[in-house]
C-alpha cells in the first residue's frame, strides 16, 4: 500500500499533506459525450453527470490541502461544436457559477477565470467577474477555471502586450524573459501546475496550459470525466509521488 493509499484509506484528514503533494494540479475533464454516448444518452446528459465530478474534484482539493486547481472546462476550440451543445455547454456554466459562489466564498475559495472571455455572453463575463471580486482576498485554495481558452491566444496576447510596451519605451527588449512573459500570461501570479491529469484516455494537451506545463507530470486517466472518483484522484496523487522532478537536471 503506497503512502497515499494509506493516508486516505480512512477519512480524509485535516491536515495537509506536506509530502510530495502538488501544490498545482490541472485536469483536463474530458469524455463527458462518450460516457454519455455510451449509455444511449444525449452528450448534454454527459456534461451535466460531469458537474458532479465537478463538486467532488474540488471538495477533494480542499480536503487534500492543494493550493491551486485548474479545471478546463470549455476549450476556445469548443465554440466549433454545434449550437446546441455550446448553449447546453454554456447553460450549464451560467448556472452553476451562480450556485456555487456562496459556499465557495464560504470555504474561502479564491475563484479566477482564464480564457477569452470577450467571446463569452455578457451575462456569463458579469457572473465572472461578480466571483472573481467576491473571492478575490480568499486564499485557501484557487480554483481557477479555464473557459473560451487557448494556451496559444494566451501565448499570442502576453507577445502583443509585451510588444506594446516596448515600442511605447515602458520596457526594454532584454527585459522580456521567462518571468517577465509570464506575468502578461493569463496565469500571472500562479505557479505552473506540477501535475495535469487528463481522463477519458486520450493523451494530449489539446491547447492547454503550454507554456505553464513545460516541466509538469503528466497523468493519464482511462475514466469518462463523470466517472472521475476520490480513488482515481489517490492513483493520480500515488503517481505524482512516485515521480522523480530532474528540471534538466542529474
Ligand atoms: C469534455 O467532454 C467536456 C468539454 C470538452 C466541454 P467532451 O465533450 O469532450 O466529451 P468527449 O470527449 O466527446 O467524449
Ligand atoms: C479538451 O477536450 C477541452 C476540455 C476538456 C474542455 P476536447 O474534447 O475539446 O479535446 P480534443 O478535441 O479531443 O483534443
Ligand atoms: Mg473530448
Amino acid at each position: 500500500m503506497s503512502f497515499f493509499s494509506k493516508f486516505f484509506g480512512g477519512l480524509f484528514s485535516q491536515q495537509p499533506l506536506t509530502k510530495a503533494l502538488p501544490h498545482h494540479v490541472g485536469i483536463i475533464m474530458d469524455g463527458n459525450g462518450r460516457w454519455a454516448n455510451k449509455r444511449g444518452l444525449p452528450r448534454i446528459f454527459g456534461h451535466t453527470k460531469g458537474v458532479d465530478s465537478v463538486r467532488l474534484i474540488v471538495k477533494l482539493a480542499q480536503e487534500t490541502g492543494l493550493r491551486y486547481l485548474t479545471l478546463y472546462a470549455f476549450s476556445y476550440e469548443n465554440w466549433r461544436r454545434p449550437d446546441e451543445e455550446v448553449s447546453g455547454l454554456l447553460g450549464l456554466i451560467r448556472k452553476h457559477l451562480a450556485q456555487e459562489l456562496d459556499e465557495l466564498h464560504k470555504n474561502e475559495v479564491c475563484v479566477r477565470i482564464i480564457g477569452e472571455r470577450d467571446k463569452l455572453p455578457k451575462d456569463i463575463q458579469k457572473l465572472i467577474q461578480t466571483a472573481e471580486e467576491k473571492t478575490a482576498e480568499n486564499t485557501k485554495l484557487t480554483l481557477v477555471i479555464a473557459l473560451s481558452y487557448s494556451s496559444r491566444q494566451e501565448i499570442i496576447s502576453a507577445a502583443k502586450k509585451l510588444i506594446a510596451q516596448v515600442e511605447k519605451e515602458k520596457m526594454n527588449l532584454e527585459d522580456i524573459n521567462e518571468e517577465t512573459f509570464s506575468q502578461h500570461l493569463h496565469t500571472h501570479g500562479i505557479p505552473d501546475p506540477d501535475l495535469i491529469i487528463r481522463t477519458s484516455g486520450e493523451k494530449r494537451l489539446s491547447n492547454f496550459l503550454l507554456w505553464q506545463s513545460a516541466y509538469s507530470e503528466l497523468y493519464f486517466s482511462p475514466l469518462h470525466w463523470p466517472e472521475f472518483s476520490r480513488e482515481e484522484f489517490i492513483r493520480a496523487l500515488d503517481f505524482y509521488g512516485s515521480r522523480q522532478r530532474r528540471y534538466g537536471r542529474v
